[in-house]
């Protein structure tokens, strides 16, 4: 028999985007309505290199908070030099300070002051190791000489590879992994897991090229083969504790991204959920969801399940969706690549 109900844990988002200002008030509703908690990407235009501006942060991000939502903002610091040994013991007991995140300099929005020379960084990953703090990151190297579609495969086997050997009990998220190699190395290594977003799930780098370009479906790490998507859907499917959900949901104002020299990013807090559900629906595995959306994130990063539900039913005709968002500095489209959407939440 169909399926037309689905009653879940909320899910949580373990990478997001949020932005601050104006652009923060408009996106953050999107993700406190449909999420439990999510994990607050650091790359704004003055990083959040720091526990005090994590903290600063944290406040701006709790203030458009409605007291009647129940939303947990876990935050992230940038990894740059300015980070001691010292400040990565105090994440260790922080309260909502759950991971530091490692950009290769040049890899994407906001990444000027990410690393060159990962060398540097081996007294604070073994600090981070000692005092078991996750270290995640955005997997690809920025050197010209790489063909773009090849940089995530290039940072496991150039980069990754010796981060994992020098530092076994690292834990570490391999960020928004695009490609059938990242799965197969998650797969086989410990201590280390991966966020996996929706439109690396479901686009792939022939829709965003063949037919006309697609500046709304360009992001960082770039989409690739429908074989690799394939691979990511079969890891989410899954159930493997070591798959979850990070929407990496990047909102940029049409202006910019539909635009010469469009930035990378796209807007998916808004749909995510429901198009997830259909997804699953589609490759048969609604009883997989749960694990992916909201209990394998939390595993890893040790805390406790959710307690509370979402329940979303199937509409026998498509339901209106919304197609984009509008702020001070104009509209920001939202991701939904399929015509039809019938999931929907009720509660
Ligand atoms: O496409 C992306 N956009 N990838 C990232 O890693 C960063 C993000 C952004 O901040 O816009
Ligand atoms: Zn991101």
């Amino acid at each position: 028999m169909e399926n037309t109900h689905l009653d879940i844990l909320k899910p949580d988002d373990w990478h997001v985007h949020l932005r601050e200002g104006h652009i923060l008030s408009q996106v953050l509703p999107f993700t406190y309505d449909n999420f439990g908690s999510a994990l607050i990407m650091p790359n704004l235009d003055k990083p959040i290199e720091n526990i005090s501006l994590a903290e600063d942060y944290y406040a701006e991000i709790c203030r458009h908070i409605p007291k009647e939502i129940k939303f947990t903002p876990h935050m992230t610091l940038y990894l740059t030099n300015c980070l001691t040994q010292d400040e990565i013991k105090k994440v260790s007991n922080h309260r909502y300070i759950k991971a530091i995140k490692m950009y290769p300099r040049g890899a994407t929005t906001n990444s000027e002051s990410g690393i060159s020379n990962i060398a540097e960084f081996y007294p604070l990953f073994e600090a981070m190791e000692k005092n078991k703090v996750i270290l995640s990151i955005h997997g690809e190297v920025t050197d010209e000489k790489v063909d773009v579609f090849e940089r995530e495969k290039v940072f496991i086997e150039r980069v990754l590879t010796k981060i994992i050997n020098n530092f076994p009990n690292l834990r570490i998220v391999l960020e928004h992994i695009t490609s059938a190699d990242a799965v197969k190395f998650i797969e086989k290594h410990k201590n280390i897991g991966a966020t996996i977003t929706n439109h690396h799930l479901m686009v792939n780098r022939n829709i965003m090229l063949s037919k006309g370009i697609r500046p709304d479906f360009y992001c960082a790490p770039i989409l690739k083969t429908e074989y690799d998507r394939l691979a990511l859907v079969q890891a989410a499917i899954s159930g493997s504790d070591k798959f979850f959900l990070g929407t990496d949901s990047a909102p940029h104002v049409n202006g910019k991204k539909i635009s010469a020299c469009g930035c990378a990013g796209i807007f998916s807090s808004p749909l995510a959920v429901p198009l997830l559900i259909q997804l699953f629906e589609k490759h048969n595995s609604l009883d997989t969801i749960e694990k992916f959306m909201s209990k394998n994130g939390r595993g890893f990063y040790g805390l406790e399940q959710q307690q509370d539900r979402v329940l979303y039913v199937k509409r026998s005709r498509s339901v209106n969706t919304i197609k984009n968002i509008k702020t001070d500095a104009g509209k920001i489209t939202v991701f939904n690549p399929y015509n039809e959407l019938y999931w929907e939440r009720i509660n």
